[in-house]
This record gives structure tokens, sequence and C-alpha cells, in this order.
């Protein structure tokens, strides 16, 4: 009998998954879900046929080097795929995998919950009536910003820019969005969106705007001090894709200079370290911080190991998985 290929599964996942995990491979469990060490990563590099990272491992050049010539696929357990060194993977033959299309609509959800929470100040209403301090209604009080009819900015618009401009369309926000590549006709239509082929001039003219799109070296600090500088005082900035798109030390010294209105963040530059200068922020109720909740449903979870057990499965059976990652052409 042909034996199962070894496959490192680096963080806990779902019970369902890793028991069908532990059905089809050799699959050595992280249960305890302590990050792996860059020592245990290489090891599991030099020693598996496949590796299950998450965003917490960081899959650069070096680990992949002490890859074994028998480790070929790195099956990724989420759909951004920013800490992998893909091009390193593709040099040394070692196919990358990701998630896409099942945190779509949960990402797209959260991007709407934060806007929702900073424009109409949800986090630090729902602390008053806990902490006891509530002495009753008042027409000028917990005042926030209305919703409805204001201009959303949506960067990047992929499969979850377009969820969340669905959801937005709905709130009575208009559409506008800047992408590398304009969207089809047809699906503007239906969205209502409205095409910036500059992103400098869509910050100027936005109420809101919501960074969605991947962290690649061409978005790195796209939202730059510069470009900040362009947003409205009352704009209010989203982000549940990755922290390095904005320039975290001069959104945060914006914020300080109340010359924008207010964030809510998923995502930090470096996760899971956080400023203190956002914390406080965040304690003064101007900034809601989340951390990096935007795909954590169970169903959302599931889905994500069945896809990884798939893009496994097709891979040892000999088949090209469907999720597989192409290098970026610099
Ligand atoms: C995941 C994410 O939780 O899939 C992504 O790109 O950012 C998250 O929603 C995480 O990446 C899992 O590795």
């Amino acid at each position: 009998m042909k034996s199962k290929p070894v496959v490192v599964v680096t963080r806990k996942l779902p019970d369902a998954v890793e028991t069908r995990m532990r059905e089809l491979f050799d699959a050595r469990l992280n249960l305890d879900d302590q990050p792996m060490s860059r020592a245990a990563l290489a090891e599991a590099m030099a020693s598996a046929s496949a590796i299950v990272p998450t965003v917490t491992d960081r899959i650069d050049r070096e680990i992949i080097n002490a890859a074994g010539p028998q480790m070929r696929l790195i099956a990724n357990f989420g759909n951004g795929v920013d800490h992998i060194d893909v091009a390193a993977a593709a040099a040394r033959g070692i196919t990358v995998t990701n998630t896409p299309g099942v945190l779509t609509d949960d990402t797209a959800d959260m991007t709407m919950a934060l806007i929702m929470a900073v424009a109409r100040r949800i986090v630090a209403g729902a602390a008053v009536i806990p902490s006891g301090e509530w002495g009753g209604w008042s027409p000028t009080w917990m005042l926030g910003s209305r919703i409805t009819g204001k201009r959303l900015g949506i960067i990047g618009m992929g499969r979850i820019g377009q969820a969340l401009a669905k959801r937005a369309k709905a709130f009575g926000l208009s559409i506008h969005y800047h992408n590398r590549r304009r969207v089809a006709p047809a699906l503007e239509d239906q969205l209502e969106a409205t095409w910036w082929d500059s992103l400098d001039q869509m910050l100027a003219r936005m109420d809101i705007i919501s960074v969605n799109c991947p962290r690649t070296p061409a978005t790195y600090h796209l939202l730059s001090a510069r470009r900040l500088k362009l947003l409205k005082p009352t704009a209010i900035v989203v982000n549940t894709a990755r922290g390095e798109v904005i320039d975290e030390v001069a959104l945060t010294r914006m914020l300080e200079a109340r010359e924008i209105a207010g964030a809510g963040l998923d995502v930090f530059e470096h996760e899971p370290a956080v400023s203190n200068k956002l914390v406080r922020l965040a304690r003064e109720g101007r900034v809601t911080l989340l951390p990096h909740m935007g795909s954590a449903t169970i169903e959302g979870r599931i889905d994500m190991g069945e896809k990884v057990i798939i893009n496994l499965k097709t891979f040892a059976d000999g088949h090209a998985p469907p999720d597989r990652v192409i290098p970026e052409i610099p």
C-alpha cells in the first residue's frame, strides 16, 4: 500500500477539518495551537511532503530553502499569500495554493460592520450601559455620522470589494472604486459603481475609504502619508485587507491631529503588535480595532479547511490543484 503523504499543519484547525486530514494524510497536527518556531518550520520543510501554513507563519526564502526534495506543496490556509515567498517556492519547484472565494462574504460583512461601527460609534456606545454610566437620552449626545448618501471608495474591486459594494449599495452609499483594471461594464452597472483611474482623485472626494486589495510589492503603503493627506478631514478609513497597504504611522499621526475623522482596522502593519498610540485612540473611541477577525466564522474556517484538503488531495493524486497561486511577474 502506498504510504500517506506527510502533511504538517502549523496551527489548530476546526475538528472536522483535522479529522478528515487524519483520514487522508499522515497529518502532523498542532493541537495546542502554539505558533511554530522558525526552526520547527524549517524542520517541517525538510521532512514533510506538504505544509499547511497560515498568515502567522513567515514562509520566506530562508524557510523555503530548508526544503528537502520531498517537499512539494505549500497549501496555505487562507487567501492572502503575502507571508509566503511564492517566487522562491516556484524556483524550488514547490507549488503554492490558497483558499479563495470561501471567505469573501464573511470579510465583506466585517468590513461593513467596521464602517458602521466607526460612523455610528457602536463600540463606544456599547460600553456605556455595562459601565453603569448611562444617565439617559440626550439630543446632542453620542452623535455619529450618517451612512446613507455618503461616498464609499473601495480600493481593490476583487471578490471582497464587489461583495462589499453590494452590501454598501443596500445601505444607500454611492459606490466608487479604484482597481488596476476596470471591471466589466455589466458589473459596474449592477453595482452602480464609478471607476476612478486616479487613486489620488478618488481619495480626495470620498467620505469612507475601504482597503480591499491584496498586499503585493505594488500595494505596499499604497495609502502613503502623501495620499492620506488627500483625504477629507471628515473621512473614515477602513482596512480588512493587510496592514502594510496603509502607512500606519502616518495614519495614526493624522488621527491624533484630527486630520481624518476615524478608522476601523482589522489588520496591522506588525501583527500582532499594535502601537500604543492606536490603542490610546481606541480607548478614546476614535478608532475601532479588531484582532484580524475578518474571516473568523466557524463556517468560513471549515470551508477554508475543505479547500486546503482538496488542494492537498488533488496534488497528492498527481493532478493540478484547483487553487494554485501563480508567482507575480516582477
Ligand atoms: C485568514 C486572511 O484568517 O485569508 C486571508 O488572507 O487574511 C484571513 O482572513 C488568514 O489569512 C488565515 O491564514
